[in-house]
């Protein structure tokens, strides 16, 4: 059984989310965490993995939307998350590819974020772009907000701020951009990952991996970025099956 860790199933542009999960099942994608980015879709995320067997959800708010982050937010995100489908706060993080982005602004709302997770007694899920410096500056001085684990997703960066990542007990999400043919630098990477820390998304609608990547993404792609991985790794697609499998039941409580 494969978990897809990381997808937006209520995002508009996957058609017919049912016959979805149905052929993602058949496919042996049993699980699925689909993650929200603002209180609306919170909302909508519980809503979904309540209603649906396998689905879960992660909620919080997304850096490009800092600026929405108040108390207020943050008592509506903490009564979510009493909702035993709710596994993980996210997706939070740092983005500074954005255009008009307040840094000072993302950082605060980032710790805030983490010292609800913390609260919560829920792991977390990060989003980082452009700005993995600062995360890893921040993630060391809140380190003791970590206890419940937590794993940075779409995960393409350098094998050193991988190694900074695994230094804070946090896991490494792998996507479609794994599988791309000018991804040499990220399956080099991969490489220097231990397997006990690897976890498997699709962040589905984005990113199908090779050679499906015109397309929609949707979890039904899970075993292609895994045999993908067990390419790179020289292992069995098995073996990458049980070991992400196992990581993900293990941070998520699943
Ligand atoms: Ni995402």
């Amino acid at each position: 059984m494969y978990i897809d860790t990381h997808c937006h199933l209520l995002d508009e542009k996957i058609n017919d989310i049912e016959n979805v999960l149905k052929r993602a099942r058949e496919l042996n994608v049993q699980k699925f965490i689909t993650c929200a980015t603002d209180l609306n879709s919170s909302i909508d995320a519980v809503k979904f993995a309540d209603s649906h067997d396998g689905v879960y959800a992660s909620i919080g708010l997304y850096p490009e939307y800092a600026q929405q982050y108040n108390d207020q937010f943050e008592s509506e995100i903490a009564k979510l998350a009493q909702n035993k489908k709710v596994v993980a706060i996210g997706e939070i993080g740092l983005d500074y590819s954005l255009l008009d982005c307040d840094r000072e602004k993302q950082k605060e709302v980032f710790a805030r974020q983490l010292n609800l997770a913390n609260d919560l007694k829920k792991p977390i899920v990060i989003h980082c772009r452009e700005a993995y410096g600062d995360l890893i500056t921040l993630l060391k001085s809140h380190r003791n907000l970590l206890k419940s684990g937590g794993t940075c997703h779409c995960f393409t960066a350098s094998k050193e701020i991988a190694s900074e990542i695994l230094k804070l007990d946090l896991h490494i999400s792998i996507g479609g951009v794994s599988t791309f043919k000018n991804a040499e630098n990220v399956r080099n990477m991969l490489k220097t990952l231990p397997l006990s820390r690897i976890l498997l998304e699709t962040d589905s609608p984005y990113l199908a991996p090779h050679p499906f990547r015109s397309q929609i993404n949707t979890p039904c792609f899970i075993p292609i970025i895994a045999h993908s991985l067990a390419d790179t790794l020289g292992v069995s697609p098995e073996e990458i099956e049980v070991a992400t499998t196992t990581n993900a039941r293990r941070l998520f409580n699943i």
